[in-house]
């Protein structure tokens, strides 16, 4: 079992493409209410969570949510796709302004398995082309996420690391 260490208080970035299962990851490790996904925001603003044309007020209402959470002192997991180096260095700005920690966890499924997953879903309706592209954005970062300025960046790799990853808060 690989323990992923995690500030209290700070900010996780869920990090992977449509269906490589970070929903059910966060649904999993952490309690409803420190996870933010984009969805939700999207679904408040629009009332319909795959509303794309939605996402300039879902993000800004998710911006919200986690800097409202980090001023507080509380734990803050984004759960969105976060393939994009401009989208994580907008939450690691605001990690940055409320002084804490940021931590990324990468759920890194081969393609077919997300494309299979999503071809079953009901709550999503996903061109097949976008999660490949999803896919490029996110190998092309993977080594320099560091760098990024996340602290620690955990990658899980394919079903069984992720399904055998336990996340432990550390004050
Ligand atoms: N799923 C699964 N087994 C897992 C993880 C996920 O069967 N170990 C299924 C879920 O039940 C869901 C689909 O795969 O129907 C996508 O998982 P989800 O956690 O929703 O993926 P996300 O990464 O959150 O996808 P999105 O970015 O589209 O929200
Ligand atoms: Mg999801």
């Amino acid at each position: 079992k690989r323990v992923l260490t995690v500030p209290e208080t700070g900010l996780v970035v869920l990090v992977g493409v449509s269906g490589s299962g970070k929903s059910t990851f966060a649904a999993r490790h952490f309690r409803p209410t420190q996870v933010i996904s984009s969805d939700f925001c999207r679904g408040v603003v629009s009332d319909d969570t795959d509303d794309q044309g939605a996402s300039a007020d879902a993000f800004a209402l998710l911006h919200h949510i986690v800097a409202t959470r980090l001023r507080r002192g509380l734990l803050a997991v984004v759960d969105a796709t976060n393939v994009q180096r401009a989208v994580r260095g907008q939450l690691l700005r605001i990690a940055k302004e409320h002084d804490v920690l940021s931590t990324a966890i990468v759920l890194d499924v081969p393609e077919r398995l997300a494309q299979e997953r999503n071809r079953a879903r009901t709550d999503r309706d996903l061109p097949a082309h976008v999660v490949p592209r999803q896919r490029r954005d996110l190998r092309r970062d993977l080594r320099n996420l560091g760098k990024e300025g996340f602290r620690r960046v955990h990658v899980l790799r394919g079903e069984d690391e992720i399904d055998a990853a336990a996340v432990e808060l550390e004050r």
